[in-house]
């Protein structure tokens, strides 16, 4: 079971030494992988503050070259000498503020893996593609295009669904029900049994909150969560991962 923390760019680097420092404390099961996505000025600083925990680290984004004239880029090169075990790409917020493209995913996860850091793909429909029927068609392109392109194994990959419409910050500030999340947890991984033979684990996110985590993770499809601002506010996020680890107690 995977929890998930985007830090999105919530914390400034002050404000991610606090919060770390007050997570820090948390006892982790090993039965649960909590792994935290600060921003990339505060990377190293969290990365030290956690150093002596179970707590491990990603890269909220990485560029595809490993060096050169990339202004303004930190490459899954760079991230991978900094520590981080995980890298998001392409997040919905990347895809769509920042215009990265199908195949600019694509090109991240190869670096990423020729790197060790674990990618984790996000892939989710808009409220658009989803009114127009579109859901399955974006999906499927979002996944095709990593999955033709890149020689994967299940273990190398893990997938996020965010669904962009249930993204607290979005705008459309729906929620995607477990049962709905659960379907296409289901049908993302029937899809991806076209390209590799193990089941390939995907995390679910989007306003999951310590209120609602545990309805989220009781499917059987849905191997953790992606948590944003849940994830930001210490007392909630604590909440949250005791919420996720009480289930290992019976
Ligand atoms: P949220 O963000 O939990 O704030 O909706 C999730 C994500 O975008 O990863």
């Amino acid at each position: 079971m995977h929890i998930f923390a985007n830090w999105k760019m919530y914390l400034d680097l002050e404000e991610s030494r606090q919060v770390t420092q007050e997570i820090s404390q948390t006892q982790l099961r090993k039965e649960v992988n909590t792994v935290i996505f600060p921003n990339s000025i505060s990377f190293c600083e969290v990365k030290d503050i956690l150093k002596d925990t179970d707590f491990q680290l990603g890269a909220q984004n990485v560029s595809w070259s490993p060096k050169g004239a990339y202004t303004g880029a930190i490459s899954a090169h760079i991230f991978a000498q900094a520590g981080t075990d995980y890298a998001l790409v392409g997040h919905s917020e990347r895809r769509h503020i920042f215009g990265e493209s199908n195949e600019a995913t694509m090109k991240k996860v190869k670096s990423c893996l020729q790197e060790d850091i674990t990618p984790v793909l996000c892939v989710g429909e808009t409220k658009e593609d989803l009114e127009n029927g579109d859901k399955e068609l974006v999906l499927g392109e979002q996944l095709s295009v990593v999955f033709e392109n890149v020689d994967l194994s299940a273990e190398d990959i893990i997938v996020g669904y965010e669904p962009v419409w249930a993204i607290a910050g979005s705008g459309e500030g729906e929620s995607c029900s477990p049962v709905q999340a659960e379907e296409t947890h289901h049908w993302i991984k029937d899809r991806l049994q076209n390209y590799v033979e193990d089941e390939v684990e995907v995390v679910y996110g989007g306003s999951v909150e310590s209120d609602n985590v545990l309805s989220y993770i009781s499917s059987s499809n849905i191997d953790g969560i992606l948590a944003g601002h849940a994830s930001a506010n210490p007392q909630e996020f604590q909440s949250l991962i005791s919420k996720v680890e009480s289930t290992y107690d019976q």
